[in-house]
């Protein structure tokens, strides 16, 4: 199990047919749904589901629902031999690698809407992006069948919402967050890091560099959410600011002050690339 190249998979129906099979047998499957152009962060995705379950699956699956008309779907970055190759390297027994007719065939017409927790952080920004991906997931579960997911921290608002939606509709998969990988430097690893030019990667560790400065103040007593979140601003190098704002773990709605386990997360521009980040703060 997971030596070698991963079975690439590109239907639904031979996906669910191999997750029956497995079933059968009665492995647990773990599931690293992904974008693909894979780095390091989705590899500890997947050795983190290679050590929990019998079986690993993997998406790569750029999902169009989940792009606004001005984002980045055509130009994102894609490599499917070099993220087989990272998937193999991690033990994955399987690369799901649909066509977007297969997912969204003629005729498709249902889906996932989330509610309060797509309200705020990147809800505004990105309209539609929370159903899009809620619909996505919700259907390669279907798809997949995985006894448990593996999701990066790194996508807090994303994770949150995953949780909500298995618990709001009875899906029993367990749901495992992992902590963001980071650079040497502190960048959060992304696959639109790869857009940055060099000049532009210097300001990009601006964004974490922030969030540890808030974190280590809040860490030295600090509790007022305004204070940190100036620390925060002030060390920030970016074109433009989506939002940078201190919220509850749970409900993602921001405090005054860092009395419960909180989220201090950011979303900037440098250049034409947007990143967003996150560190847990009063945990
Ligand atoms: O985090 C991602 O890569 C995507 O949002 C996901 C979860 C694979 C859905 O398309």
């Amino acid at each position: 199990m997971g030596m070698g190249d991963p079975l690439v998979i590109r239907t639904a129906a031979e996906m669910s047919a191999w997750s029956s099979a497995a079933h059968a047998r009665g492995e647990r499957i773990a599931f690293v749904p992904t974008m693909g152009a894979l780095h390091e962060g989705h590899v500890v995705l997947l050795r983190d589901g290679r050590r929990r379950a019998d079986r690993l699956a993997l998406s790569i699956f750029v999902n169009p629902t989940q792009f606004g008309p001005r984002e980045d779907l055509a130009c994102y970055p894609r490599d499917l031999p070099g993220d087989l190759a990272k998937a193999a390297g991690a033990g994955t027994d399987v690369a799901f690698v649909p066509e977007v007719g297969d997912i969204y065939p003629a005729g498709f017409q249902t889906t996932v809407e989330v509610g309060e927790l797509a309200r705020g952080l990147d809800g505004p920004f990105r309209p539609g992006h929370f159903a899009g991906v809620a619909t996505v997931v919700a259907k390669l579960f279907n798809i997949v069948r995985p006894d448990l997911a593996i999701f990066g921290e790194k996508d807090f608002q994303q994770l949150a919402i995953v949780r909500r939606l298995v618990a709001d509709l009875a899906m029993g998969i367990e749901i495992i967050g992992v902590p963001t990988v980071r650079e040497g430097d502190g960048l959060a690893m992304s696959s639109r890091n790869a857009y940055l030019t060099t000049a532009e990667r210097v300001r990009a560790v601006s964004l974490s560099r922030a969030l540890f400065a808030a974190r280590d103040r809040a860490a030295a007593g600090e509790g007022d959410a305004a204070a940190l979140l100036e620390t925060a601003r002030a060390a920030l190098d970016v074109d433009r600011l989506d939002y940078l704002e201190l919220c509850d773990v749970d409900t993602l709605v921001p405090v005054t002050r860092v009395d419960r386990p909180t989220v201090l997360a950011v979303a900037a521009f440098i250049g034409r690339t947007r990143l967003i980040d996150n560190v847990r703060i009063g945990s």
